[in-house]
């Protein structure tokens, strides 16, 4: 029996996007996804029935229902310039696929998401251009980069989200948040790390995943986990925590000691400068990507830092009091929190597998704005 309003998520990943679409009375019909694993802990969210662990060039279009709406973009393949305008580029195959299901699915609204160079990328030329006079000619899209974290997200993602519409236009959904919002106003401060993460053990026991297998599409994987199951930390060597232990709130490599850092760092003064970066409590956190469990890849150390009481005389460096600082990157259940998924929301796979899931997602929040603007559409 369906509830919900009917919709296909494409590209769909472990269901971020999917998750804030059935908070808002929306029904999944069919998802795709070829990555088993995150298909995976898409179905054992919102059932395997409806859920194609595959190549989405290979679903028939005999096979594909009719549905009101559809959500998810095709990655982008890159950002030159070169040939991309042409649909019959190999590297358009994805968004012929888009194409063909917006075809046979005949939904009212489609959802794209993307990164946010999308809305520079010739992919996004071609689109306007299909809208313009050509697949999707029917549909009037309206786009925004938007960040996450204006619609109640602890995170400063920012996404190109295009919204195609053949029952009228769509508006972008306002925000509900701001950075500074003026007292009295009605936008709420921005969420922050402290909203979001604190509160959970500093120091987890486990350095691994529970032992435990589920058996998804036939094949064996690794799981279910949830909550505390995902919240364990990695082992880093003496070196890399005594580097850690220098940088403070907001601050990165610059903060630490030259003579800590390896060769390549330490040449390089100037340059990117959130490497090994730590968080703030009382702001929202930078993007999750899919490698945030390792602290060169962006501002990923836990927001937990107070500067100790003695210092080297005269040392232009700042060492963290070890007793009130936590000297490791934010876990995969923190960074499930920071990516607006529910505190119970199941997992399945490897920790890079998990990782590459979480980084992936739409959070929760923004797609659920995205749903609540849509919804009246399609009453
Ligand atoms: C950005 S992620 C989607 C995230 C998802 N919307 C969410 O909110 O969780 C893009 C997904 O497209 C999948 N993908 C890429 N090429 C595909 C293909 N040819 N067929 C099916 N899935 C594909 C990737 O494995 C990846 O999980």
């Amino acid at each position: 029996m369906m509830s919900g309003i009917p919709m296909i998520d494409l590209f769909a990943g472990c269901g971020g996007m999917t998750q804030g679409f059935v908070a808002e009375g929306f029904e999944p019909i069919l998802a795709v996804e070829w990555d088993r694993a995150a298909a995976a802990t898409y179905a054992a969210n919102h059932g395997e029935e409806h859920v194609v662990a595959g190549d989405i060039a290979q679903v028939p279009t005999a096979e594909i229902p009719p549905a009101r709406l559809i959500v998810g973009g095709p990655p982008c393949q890159g950002f030159s310039n070169l040939g991309l305008k042409d649909l019959n580029d190999p590297r358009n195959q994805l968004w012929r696929e888009y194409l063909r299901f917006v075809g046979a699915a005949r939904p009212e609204v489609f959802v794209v998401e993307n990164v946010d160079r999308f809305s520079t990328s010739p992919e996004f030329q071609m689109l306007l251009a299909e809208a313009d006079h050509g697949a999707l000619r029917e549909y009037e899209l309206t786009w925004a980069v938007l960040n996450s974290a204006d619609y109640g997200v602890a995170q400063r993602r920012k996404r190109t989200i295009v919204i195609g519409s053949r029952v009228g236009r769509i508006a972008m959904p306002t925000p509900t948040h701001m950075k500074s919002p003026s007292t009295g106003g009605e936008l709420l401060p921005w969420r922050t790390l402290r909203d979001v993460i604190s509160g959970l053990p500093t120091n987890p026991a486990s350095t691994e995943l529970p032992e435990s297998t589920t058996s998804f599409f036939g094949e064996s994987m690794p799981g279910v986990f949830k909550g505390m199951d995902i919240h364990f930390r990695r082992q880093p060597l003496e070196k890399s925590r005594t580097r850690y232990s220098f940088v403070p709130p907001g601050g990165g490599r610059l903060n630490v000691p030259t003579e800590l850092l390896p060769d390549c760092w330490a040449k390089k003064p100037s340059g990117t400068v959130d490497v090994m970066g730590r968080g703030r409590w009382d702001a929202p956190s930078v993007t999750i990507r899919t490698e945030f469990f390792k602290p060169e890849k962006g501002q990923y150390l836990h927001p937990q830092w107070e500067p100790a009481k003695m210092q080297q005389p005269d040392s232009p460096w700042v060492q963290g009091d070890p007793e009130r600082s936590v000297n490791r990157v934010i876990t995969h259940y923190e960074a499930s929190l920071i990516q607006d998924f529910p505190d119970d929301y199941q997992w399945v796979g490897t920790k890079i597998q998990i990782a590459r899931q979480i980084g992936n997602a739409v959070p929760g929040g923004l797609a659920r704005a995205i749903a609540r603007q849509v919804k009246p559409y399609l009453a």
